[in-house]
């Protein structure tokens, strides 16, 4: 498929917005700066914090703690690494069913439960085998993203 080009202009801070690539829902999420710096501090509950397991290679541009080109912008695919479903928004802390009460906000598949955090990085002891994958992409300006 061809690479799809998207204008982020709009996107708030803690907004996220879905596009299409290839058939498969691409997630744009602009994170605010307390996300990002809250990322570090999951790694010991997280099945592969580094992402170097390579079902889904992480592209080595986005191999970082905030798994992204620009940190406050995270780009990933959003369909969960085990069965195919595509995960939900749980971005806020607090008790909600299936998700601790220190929760950072993240995402949680609806089929097996599995929970990933802002950067799509798997947390331990669940079914998805990988962290979300990252889609190639690059930067043609501060505000128009090329994925694909
Ligand atoms: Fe997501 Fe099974 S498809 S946990």
């Amino acid at each position: 498929g061809a690479p799809v080009e998207v204008d982020i202009s709009a996107l708030k801070p803690g907004e996220k917005m879905t596009v299409e690539w290839r058939g498969k829902p691409v997630w744009i999420m602009r994170r605010t700066p307390e996300q990002v710096a809250a990322l570090p501090k999951l790694d010991g509950q997280l099945a592969d914090p580094k992402s170097d397991r390579t079902a889904y290679p992480t592209p080595e541009y986005a191999k970082n703690e905030a798994r992204s080109i620009k940190p406050e912008i995270f780009v990933a695919v959003g369909i969960c690494s085990h069965l195919g479903c595509s995960p939900t928004d749980k971005l806020q802390a607090g008790p909600q069913p299936s998700l601790p009460d220190d929760w950072q906000g993240g995402f949680l598949c609806p089929c097996h439960g599995s929970t990933f955090d802002l950067a799509g990085r798997v947390y331990k002891n669940k079914p998805a085998p990988d962290n979300l994958e990252v889609p190639p992409h690059m930067y043609l300006s501060d505000t128009r993203l090329l994925v694909g």
